[in-house]
């Protein structure tokens, strides 16, 4: 059940209460987990979030009852528990894909191809903003600027990064993912599900092999920014392929830049807007 602000339709993200208890034997592990991630905060109820990563690793989103246990571990309410559990995007509210595709339409991933990769990865997959293939393998969405920008157009998977997309390596890699095929990403630990991804993020080791060593550092772009920035190197001048036709005097100015000139891109899409489209169970 969710609540509905009168007249406007807006969902406020309520939890259906009460919730039905994790069985026994997964609420003494989760348990013993809790208890593990709280004591490395001097208040418990900063624990909140990483808690809401490990119920979100049980059961690939954060249910009612995940929430209810929240609170209970913490002493919260769940009206507090729901409040963060709503404001953060990483926190999913309804069953999801085991890869959560996110395509950056953030503004220098949109005109460098990243709305273009949106549009082709729907039509290619089927499915909307936040909707889940059929095989129940992917969920795509687009998300906000995720500091990558010197790589743009970025997609995340599961929050591993790849980088410098196009259309055709967007459709490439989705289609890999259905397959089953092992995929790395462009920079980071290699890629796993969404379930052991979010255990990761609630501070557990991650013990796949190679994880903690392909942490790598930061990529050439970066640190092209970063010896621009410190003065170190000239500016250096990126400007749009000329056209013959056009007279040099009523050519645009030139600017500096890192990147390359913007692509043609599809308009963006205010009919899905970023961020949590929908609550548990819709
Ligand atoms: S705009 Fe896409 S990562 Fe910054």
């Amino acid at each position: 059940m969710t609540a509905t602000a009168e007249g406007h339709g807006v969902s406020l993200g309520m939890p259906q209460l009460p919730a039905p208890p994790y069985p026994d034997d997964v609420r003494a592990r989760l348990e013993a987990d809790a208890a593990e991630v709280v004591a490395r905060y001097p208040d418990s109820r900063s624990a909140l979030l990483p808690l809401l990563h490990l119920v979100q690793s049980e059961e690939g989103y954060v249910t009612a009852t995940g929430m209810r246990f929240c609170a209970d571990v913490l002493g919260l309410t769940t009206a507090e528990v729901t409040a963060v559990a709503t404001f953060y995007s990483m926190y999913r509210r309804r069953p999801s894909g085991d890869y959560q595709v996110g395509v950056c339409t953030n503004t220098l991933c949109a005109v460098l191809g990243g709305d273009a990769i949106f549009e082709a990865l729907q039509e290619h997959l089927g499915v909307g903003n936040g909707e889940t293939t059929e095989d129940g393998k992917v969920t795509l969405e687009h998300i906000e600027c995720n500091a990558a920008c010197d790589f743009a157009p970025v997609l995340m998977v599961n929050w591993e990064f790849f980088d410098n997309q196009t259309v055709e390596s967007a459709k490439r890699l989705v289609d890999q993912l259905r397959a089953g095929e092992e995929v790395a990403p462009t920079r980071g630990a290699p890629l796993c599900d969404f379930k052991r991804t979010a255990r990761v993020l609630a501070g557990f080791p991650d013990e796949r092999p190679g994880a903690v060593a392909a942490g790598g550092s930061a990529g050439e772009p970066s640190l092209a920014g970063l010896r621009l920035a410190k003065g170190e190197e000239g500016a250096r001048v990126v400007v749009a392929p000329r056209d013959p036709d056009v007279p040099d005097s009523e050519e645009p100015a030139r600017h500096p830049s890192s990147h390359d000139a913007p692509q043609q891109t599809s308009a963006s899409d205010p009919e899905n807007p970023a961020g949590p489209t929908a609550e548990e169970g819709e």
